[in-house]
C-alpha cells in the first residue's frame, strides 16, 4: 500500500506549475466521440483518471496514444461500440460523460449505473430527465442505463433543478446534432464548460453562452476533428496556494487563470494572506496568523466544494471560530475526522462544520477519505508537529500529477512510500 510520509515543520516556498485541470481533460476526451478523426489535445494532466477515461475509450473502440507526457491523440473514427461497462464507471463515475456523446453519435449508448461514492450518493436523475427532454428513452436494466433517440435527438428547453457541471456537460454533448435549437437554463458555469463548449465549437459545433446560466446549443450536421488544449487546472492551484498559506509561503502557482479561483482568492485574503495576481498565476504569502472566514460551498463562481476540505485545513489553525457548509455534496465531511486525529477541533452538525482553530496539529496516521480530503491532509502534516502517514493515497494519485515531487520542489519534507502489508489494516 503506498503512502505519503511528511515530516512538519519545514518551511515551504518557491514555484509550482499546475497541469491541465483534470474536470476539463475527461470531457474533452469524451468530446472527441463527437469528431470522428483523429484528435489531439494537449496540457492533459497524467493522472490516473485520465488513464481510466483512456480506457473507456479503447473499449468503443478509440486508439489513443500518449505523446510526450501531457498530449493524447485519439482516434475516433474506428469506434463502433456503445457500452461502458461498470468496472470502468465503478473506478471512475465521470466515465458517464461518454452517454451525451454517443447518443448524438450513434443515437445509443449503454451505460453502467454509477452507484454512490465517498461523498455522497452523485445521481444522475437529472443528466436522464434532461436527455428524456430532448427525445431520448431510458430504461434500467441489470445496473445498466440503456439510452436511445429513436427519431434522434430534438432541440428542446430544458431546465436543470441544480447547476450540476455533469448534467450541463452530457445536455450539451447530447444536443450538437439535434434538430434545432436546446437552451439549458440554470446550467452550471465552471470554468470547465467553457472549454468544453470552445472544442465543441472548433470541431463545428453551434454552443452559445457556455460560462453564464443559459446556454443554447443549436444542431449542425459533422463535427471535425480538432487540436484542444486543456484549460489549466484551478483546483490543483488552489491546493498549492492553500498549502503555501499554511505554511506562510511565499508560492507562486503558475498554469491557471487566477480568475478561475476568484471567490477562493477573496477568502484567502480576508484571512489574512497576500495574494498577487497575474495574467496566468498567483504569488500567496502570510506574515501574520490565519483569520476565521465562514465558507460555503457552491457551484461556480460559488466557492468551490473542490477548495472545500483544503481550506478547511486552514481554518483548523485560525485565530478563533468559523463555520464551513457544504452545500454541494452530502458526505464531503470525512476529511475532517482524520484532521480530528491529527488535534483539529472540529464539530460536524448536518452539512455544516464548526471550526475552532488550534495553535497545533499533531502528525498521525491518517487515511485519505477522497481525492481533495486526501491532498488536504499532506497538507495538514506540512504544519503538525512531527511525521505524518497518509494512506489511501491512490485517491491523491486520482487527480494529482507528481504531487509529492512538486511539494519537495517546495521545500517539503515529503516522500512515497510502500507500508509493508502487516501495517495495511482494513482497507474498507
Ligand atoms: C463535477 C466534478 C467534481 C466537482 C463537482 C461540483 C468532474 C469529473 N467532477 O462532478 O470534481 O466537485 O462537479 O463542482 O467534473 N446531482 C444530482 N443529480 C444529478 C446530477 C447531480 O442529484 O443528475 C447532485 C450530485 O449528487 C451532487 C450535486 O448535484 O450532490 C452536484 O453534482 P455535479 O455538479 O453534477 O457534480 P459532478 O459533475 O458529478
Amino acid at each position: 500500500m503506498d503512502v505519503i510520509k511528511v515530516e512538519g515543520g519545514h518551511p515551504i516556498s518557491g514555484e509550482v506549475t499546475v497541469e491541465g485541470a483534470k474536470n476539463s481533460a475527461l470531457k474533452l476526451m469524451a468530446a472527441t466521440i463527437l469528431a470522428p478523426g483523429t484528435n489531439t489535445i494537449t496540457n492533459v494532466p497524467n493522472i490516473s483518471d485520465v488513464h481510466v477515461m483512456g480506457k473507456v475509450l479503447k473499449r468503443l473502440g478509440a486508439t489513443v496514444e500518449v505523446e510526450g507526457e501531457h498530449t493524447l491523440v485519439i482516434d475516433s473514427g474506428s469506434i463502433d461500440r456503445w457500452e461502458t461497462p461498470y468496472e470502468l464507471v465503478a473506478k471512475m463515475r465521470a466515465s458517464t460523460a461518454v452517454l451525451g456523446p454517443l447518443i448524438a453519435r450513434f443515437g445509443h449508448a449503454v451505460v453502467a449505473m454509477p452507484g454512490g461514492c465517498n461523498i455522497g450518493a452523485r445521481k444522475i436523475d437529472m443528466h436522464i430527465l434532461g436527455l428524456e427532454a430532448l427525445g431520448v428513452e431510458f430504461s434500467i436494466d441489470h445496473g445498466y442505463i440503456h439510452a436511445s433517440a429513436p427519431s434522434g435527438v430534438i432541440g428542446a428547453d430544458v431546465t436543470l433543478e441544480f447547476a450540476s457541471v455533469g448534467a450541463t456537460e452530457n445536455l450539451i454533448m447530447a444536443s450538437v446534432h439535434a434538430k434545432g435549437t436546446t437552451t439549458i437554463e440554470n446550467a452550471a458555469r465552471e470554468p470547465e464548460i467553457v472549454d468544453l463548449a470552445n472544442m465543441l465549437n472548433e470541431m463545428g459545433a453551434r454552443v452559445r453562452g457556455a460560462g453564464s446560466p443559459i446556454i443554447e446549443v443549436e444542431g449542425v450536421g459533422d463535427l471535425h476533428p480538432v487540436e484542444h488544449e486543456v484549460v489549466g487546472d484551478r483546483i490543483e492551484a488552489g491546493t498549492f496556494l492553500a498549502a503555501g498559506a499554511l505554511a506562510a509561503g511565499p508560492v507562486h502557482v503558475s498554469g491557471f487563470d487566477p480568475v478561475h479561483l476568484g471567490l477562493v482568492l477573496k477568502k484567502f485574503e480576508a484571512m489574512g494572506m497576500d495574494v498577487h495576481r497575474e495574467a496566468r498565476g498567483c504569488t500567496i504569502s502570510r506574515t501574520g496568523s490565519i483569520r476565521p472566514c465562514d465558507i460555503q460551498t457552491l457551484p461556480y463562481p460559488g466557492f468551490p466544494t473542490d477548495m472545500q476540505a483544503q481550506t478547511m485545513c486552514l481554518l483548523a489553525m485560525a485565530d478563533g471560530e468559523c463555520i464551513v457548509t457544504e452545500n454541494v455534496f452530502e458526505n464531503r465531511f470525512m476529511f475532517a475526522g482524520e484532521l480530528i486525529r491529527m488535534g483539529a477541533d472540529i464539530r460536524i452538525e448536518g452539512h455544516h462544520a464548526i471550526v475552532r482553530g488550534v495553535e497545533h496539529l499533531s502528525g498521525a496516521q491518517v487515511k485519505s477519505p477522497d481525492l481533495r480530503g486526501g491532498a488536504a491532509l499532506v497538507m495538514a502534516g506540512l504544519v503538525a508537529d512531527g511525521i505524518t502517514t497518509v494512506s489511501n493515497v491512490f485517491h491523491i494519485d486520482r487527480g494529482y500529477e507528481h504531487f509529492t515531487e512538486k511539494l519537495l520542489a517546495l521545500g517539503a519534507h515529503v516522500e512515497r512510500d510502500v507500508l509493508p502489508d502487516d501495517l495495511e489494516g482494513d482497507q474498507d
